[in-house]
């Protein structure tokens, strides 16, 4: 069943949060936009294709040219028509993520476009993306999301065991730990990662319902079947998407459910918040929304609720044996 379900109704559950949300996010973005600007302004007389990273180059002119600070040119380069004032920064959340995100425009971007991208090879990345996945508007997004879409049944059974299939620094983990009553089993590449996820866990007590385990989406194995997975923002992170969504799938009992929370790219939501994580060394953009229904569905998983909010959520059904 495909529910509809309004960024206003999701926001109308915490309405005050949703408010500072909704302010936090205008001030990060028009700080993040002057900044892109600068950074771009002496380079956008190049056509978006003549980039080596040619896929990351549109993206990043097409939100100049959604935030109406640019056109596009007919040989695809663009024409600065605005210039952006910074935003007065009210938030002490805001200035404190803002400058991860301005370094990270101003030290990455143009890198990343001639391709030469990095992937936590140094300290300073690791720690720039763990405040940058710490952040008010994530946190809130990542809590209110599994909330809706794991079932009651499930959050209340202590038996229940869930796999964080690219948990990161543990921040899903937590969420999964403090909604449900479940074991959560944390799965990353990184071993960096996972000693965050054990550190959050200690530190709020729950240690005794955490395992670890190091592997990628695309081949680890669990020793038993999980009975729900969940994926918060991994798409973009595997190198081959499908298999991934294949083989977490393969983790979880038949009749278990897989729970993805992705950001997805279209026409509708060019988000200069996309940028960030992708200079954080996401070998991917997002996929589109239809690239990830159309994964879900060759899986032979059936999707029993959906949102788009824009994030898409979606809860899929893993086939019962013989099904
Ligand atoms: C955007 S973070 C999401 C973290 C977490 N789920 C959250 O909500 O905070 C994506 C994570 O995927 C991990 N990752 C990268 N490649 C992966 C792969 N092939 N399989 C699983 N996880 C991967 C990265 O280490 C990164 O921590």
């Amino acid at each position: 069943m495909r529910e509809k379900l309004s960024l206003l109704k999701f926001a109308l559950r915490s309405p005050g949060t949703a408010l500072k949300i909704a302010k936090a996010a205008y001030e990060a973005r028009g700080a993040a936009l002057v900044k892109l600007v600068e950074v771009l302004e002496p380079e956008v007389s190049k056509p978006w294709y003549s980039w080596t990273d040619d896929e990351f180059a549109h993206y990043v002119y097409s939100v100049l040219v959604w935030e109406k600070v640019a056109k596009w040119r007919d040989d695809g380069s663009l024409r600065l028509v605005r210039r952006t004032k910074p935003p007065r920064i009210r938030l002490p959340e805001v200035a404190d993520l803002l400058p991860a995100v301005t370094r990270l425009i101003e030290k990455r971007l143009i890198d990343a476009l001639e391709g030469r991208r990095k992937y936590f090879t140094d300290k300073e990345q690791l720690l720039l993306y763990a405040r940058f996945l710490d952040n008010l508007g994530y946190n809130w997004a990542r809590r209110g999301a599994l909330s809706l879409l794991l079932p009651r049944d499930l959050r209340r059974r202590e038996d229940a065991v869930i796999a964080d299939v690219g948990a990161g620094t543990g921040l899903s983990t937590l969420a999964l730990l403090e909604l449900t009553r479940a074991t959560v089993i944390a799965v990353d590449p990184l071993e960096e990662n996972l000693e965050f996820v054990k550190d959050y866990a200690g530190m709020k007590r729950l240690a005794h319902r955490v395992r670890v385990l190091k592997g990628y989406a695309e081949d680890f194995k669990l020793e038993k079947p999980a009975d729900t997975a969940v994926m918060i923002n991994v798409l973009n992170w595997c190198n081959s998407p499908q298999p991934a969504i294949r083989n977490v799938a393969a983790n979880v009992k038949p009749g278990g459910r897989l729970a993805i929370l992705q950001a997805v790219r279209d026409e509708k939501s060019v988000w200069v918040g996309i940028i960030p994580s992708y200079l954080l060394g996401s070998p991917r953009l997002p996929p589109t929304r239809s690239e990830l229904y159309q994964m879900i569905k060759e899986e032979g998983l059936k999707v029993e609720k959906s949102y788009s909010l824009p994030w898409e959520l979606v809860l899929a059904k893993v086939p019962a044996q013989g099904a």
